[in-house]
């Protein structure tokens, strides 16, 4: 969600805070500011609205000098975008300086308190732990950090400098992800590895109730009972090149490039045809504990709730096990059937989305055994897990997820294949047969950018309409669902997925000439039925628009627009046939002038409720 900078060294702090923050501005992106120590011991504060490029602007007009400092990128939760709401807050004195990113619960409460002796200048939950921690202040830094922690509930993630100790920061953590960057007379602490990345790759990632004491030369960290921790420093392998554009114009359609070959990481040294066997054992499930599971519960948000309905389908048939999906936001406030026969599977590609963390939580207590499926390693979620399977699809950087959906729809069939290969609802030969077919997905991926010229017709086209309608079945109503989704993250335009057999029970009531409808078509075992739709759609002069598989001629007279995509095994179609919809959906925004990679309104990664 928002992002944080912070640095102590020899070096200009703010070059390596602007140069920080611009790799987490996908976290948040709707304000910006910064906060140095001068060289004279005084605190400048500097803050904008908008993009990153206007703090950056403000900072090269009107240089900040100073080897310690903090910088945060915003995406509003309480207090409207503007100057005095974005980060970082200072107390009265103006010595104090803190940058937050998660929800003070009980932020009103202290307020209430904090506003007899102090003047507030925003509206923001995170003025308060400014107040608080000055409140708490008598000449330690740490101490009063650590005191003023004591009285808050909720999430947090927070730097905060002292206008009066310029060579420490101290950092705290509690549910939002911080981590240190251990460099050679250097120490950062950021919200996310890809911010530091340039300067170091030996990490020491926070748990919920440490503060850390930063200087240039050492990071010693703390537990809430004040004890000091000896902590591991963690390596990263992986490139800061992978976490940039690489010649595309936008992050998400260099992301839906990457599909061929995220997919084929997924299904590295995990699938072998050679002996039909899945290699997941990981995991931590063995033959003897799958046979005690009545039920699998998926808990997932947005685009992972999606790839967790796909997954449904896969686990029933495969494994033979009844599989409920539910929303985690909706999931964690009712009072669930879970306990120790319930194995559940949290899906999150960040690893930090409040609500499936939240309700990954909620299931440990009630006994049940939990799996995440992830992209983030160390993310909260992995943390709280019994086993984790990532789809290692590389750091996906657009807002509207991508290849993390087809790399997670790839780990739940191969999971699905593990736990029939376990519970033996599926035979060698059988399983063998499905991962020869999975190793053809790359390939097939590939020969879908051979239409992209044909979608984009059709894009400019769809740019034009308000509505649109997308029909999908069995495999594939999910793969509706998420094309719908895309078209309207990316493009605005409004979009809803239905299940195609639904269309009698009420969408046909808006259909007309300025509702187009999508329907996906390619060859399936209800392929027949949703031609039908397809001619009613027509019947009321919509436009149609289909998915079809290539050699699929017949199709050609019932509707108005075809996407051709190659053949491919029904259960593995959901994994093609989301790859146009994803392009359209790209093309549709550039047409009309979106961005692309930061809708509005939209977050990453939505670490609060
Ligand atoms: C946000 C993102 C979506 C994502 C959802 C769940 O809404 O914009 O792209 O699907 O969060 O995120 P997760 O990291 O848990 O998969």
């Amino acid at each position: 969600m928002c992002g944080i900078v912070g640095y102590v060294g020899l070096q200009l702090a703010s070059e390596i805070i602007l140069d920080g923050l611009s790799r987490l501005e996908y976290r948040g992106y709707d304000s910006a500011g910064i906060a140095v120590i001068s060289e004279k011991g005084l605190l400048e504060l500097r803050r904008e609205v908008g993009k990153l490029r206007n703090l950056v602007k403000d900072v090269m007009t009107n240089p900040l000098k100073g080897n310690i400092g903090i910088g945060h990128t915003r995406w509003a939760t309480h207090g409207r975008p503007t100057v005095f709401n974005a980060h970082p807050h200072s107390d009265e004195s103006g010595k104090i300086v803190v940058v937050h990113n998660g929800i003070i619960e009980n932020y009103m409460a202290l307020k209430e308190e904090l506003k007899k002796k102090y003047e507030f200048k925003s509206d923001t939950d995170t003025e308060v732990l400014a107040h608080l921690i000055k409140d708490n202040y008598s000449g330690d830094l740490y101490k009063a950090v650590h005191k003023a922690l004591q009285k808050v509930h909720g999430a947090y993630a927070i730097c905060v400098i002292h206008a009066d100790h310029p060579d420490y920061m101290v950092a705290a953590k509690n549910s939002s992800p911080l981590i240190i960057g251990i460099g050679e007379g250097e120490n950062f602490v950021a919200s996310d590895v890809p911010a530091i990345l340039n300067y170091t790759r030996d990490i020491i990632y926070l748990e919920d109730g440490e503060i850390a004491v930063v200087s240039a030369e050492k990071a010693d960290v703390y537990n809430l009972a004040g004890e000091k921790l000896s902590k591991k420093v963690s390596k990263i392998s992986w490139n800061i090149a992978s976490a940039e554009k690489g010649g595309y114009e936008h992050f998400m359609l260099k992301e839906i490039h990457e599909q061929p070959s995220s997919v084929a990481h997924a299904l590295a040294g995990r699938a072998s045809d050679a002996d039909g066997k899945l290699y997941l054992d990981d995991l931590g499930i063995t033959a003897e504990y799958l046979n005690t599971v009545k039920r699998i519960t998926i808990l997932a948000c947005g685009t992972s709730y999606y790839a967790g309905l796909v997954g449904k389908y896969y686990l029933e048939k495969l494994a033979r096990i009844p599989v409920d999906v539910d929303l985690a936001s909706e999931f964690r406030y009712r009072e669930p059937f879970v306990d120790d026969k319930t194995l559940v599977i949290g899906i999150s590609q960040s690893g930090e989305t409040a609500d499936t963390l939240a309700a990954i939580k909620m299931v440990k207590e009630l006994g049940a055994k939990t799996i995440g499926i992830l992209n983030v390693m160390g993310s909260a979620i992995s943390r709280e897990t019994t086993g984790n399977m990532y789809i290692h699809c590389g750091p996906e950087i657009g807002v509207a997820s991508t290849k993390a959906f087809t790399s997670t729809i790839v780990c739940m069939y191969m999971l699905s294949l593990y736990f029939g290969q376990l519970n033996g609802t599926i035979n060698a030969e059988e399983i063998r047969k499905n991962i020869v077919e999975l190793k053809t997905l790359p390939n097939i991926i590939e020969k879908v950018f051979d239409i992209e010229p044909a979608i984009k017709v059709i894009a400019n086209k769809l740019a034009n309409y308000k509505h649109c309608l997308f029909l999908g079945r069995n495999y594939n109503f999910p793969i509706a669902l998420e094309g719908a989704l895309k078209l309207k993250e990316l493009s605005y335009i409004h979009a809803e997925g239905y299940a195609a057999g639904e269309m009698k029970h009420g969408p046909i009531a808006l259909i007309d000439k300025d509702m187009p409808v999508i329907s996906i078509a390619t060859e399936s075992a209800t392929y027949e039925k949703v031609i039908s739709n397809m001619k009613e759609v027509k019947a009321r002069d919509a436009i149609a628009i289909a998915l079809a598989t290539e050699g699929d001629t017949a199709l050609k007279e019932e509707v108005d627009h075809i996407m051709y995509l190659p053949r491919v095994k029904e259960e593995l179609s959901p994994i093609v046939n989301v790859v146009p919809l994803q392009l359209l959906a790209y093309y549709v925004s550039l047409r009309k002038g979106c961005d692309v990679d930061q809708p509005r309104n939209l977050a990453k990664s939505v670490t609060v409720e």
